[in-house]
């Protein structure tokens, strides 16, 4: 008989559902996308939020555009959908929720392992030395368009020994790195804190998104090369704006704010 190892146990499940921060869970052993379940269930509108969807394991986890999510039992995969009015995000400061949320993410890894250097690769990806160790996927259910999908996939537990080739050399997980085994619902639950608190301060109107993305930016100061919208842009970054636009300075000091896009190439 088959048997499989689970990640959360009745008791790690009751401890999910009695955290303050969420009005809802779901959890499922198995789904193939947390972000895909979350999205049917903004799409129903009403319901409580924010609604926490946890998955086990993912069997068809999707990243930004068209890539996909690998991962295996021992990540942490869920989605949230939290409802931007209730949340006070002006229109304006809702495009940099996917870098508070990865922000909130780095926050919580740090009480973890305060000497590692968790970064921020933008617009959406934790890096742990050169490798990625979480990345957040920000979708909007056009049915009902208060309502956003914030999913976020951190590899903790997991090992990339099984993984395809392509991503063994560019990912790792925390366990990979430091050796050690965690407990995933203490992880979830300090991921959830942090990551409301940097939404929270998306809303505060004098909290500088910039300034606080500041010393986890991977990027800055380094030469890259970004793709927009079919348009390719070389220079040096000089950080994130607080609109969450990464700003590059080209050759001729013209500079270049992208709202979105892809980094390419880092020198
Ligand atoms: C990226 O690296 O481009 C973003 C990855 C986001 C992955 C998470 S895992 C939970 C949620 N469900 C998904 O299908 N994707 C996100």
């Amino acid at each position: 008989m088959k048997t499989t190892t689970r990640c959360f146990s009745r008791r790690d499940l009751e401890r999910v559902q009695a955290q303050p921060l969420v009005r809802k869970v779901e959890f499922y052993h198995e789904l193939p996308s947390t972000n895909d379940r979350a999205l049917e269930c903004a799409a129903a509108g009403g319901g409580d939020t924010p609604l926490l969807v946890l998955a086990e394991l993912q069997t068809a986890g999707r990243g930004r555009g068209e890539s996909r999510w690998w991962s295996a039992r021992g990540a942490l995969t869920f989605s949230l959908v939290v409802d931007t009015t209730s949340l006070s995000i002006p229109a304006e400061r809702l495009p940099p929720i996917s870098l508070a949320t990865a922000l909130g993410v780095c926050d919580a890894l740090g009480t973890l392992h305060p000497n590692f250097d968790f970064q921020l690769k933008w617009p959406n990806d934790v890096y742990l030395g050169r490798r990625k160790i979480a990345g957040v996927l920000v979708e909007r259910q056009t049915l009902c368009p208060d309502r956003l999908v914030v999913g976020v996939g951190i590899n903790i537990n997991n090992s990339f020994f099984s993984a395809p080739d392509a991503l063994r050399s560019v990912a790792t997980s925390l366990h990979e790195v430091s050796g050690q085994r965690y407990d995933l619902t203490d992880v979830l639950l300090a991921v959830l804190g942090r990551v409301f608190v940097r939404h929270e301060m998306l809303a505060a109107p004098r909290a500088s998104l910039a300034e606080q993305l500041q010393p986890y930016c991977l990027l800055r100061g380094r030469k890259v090369v970004a793709t927009t919208a079919g348009r390719r842009v070389a220079g040096r970054c000089r950080g994130v704006d607080d609109f969450g636009s990464l700003v590059i300075e080209d050759d001729v000091g013209r500079v270049v704010r992208l709202l979105s896009g892809t980094v390419v190439q880092i020198r």
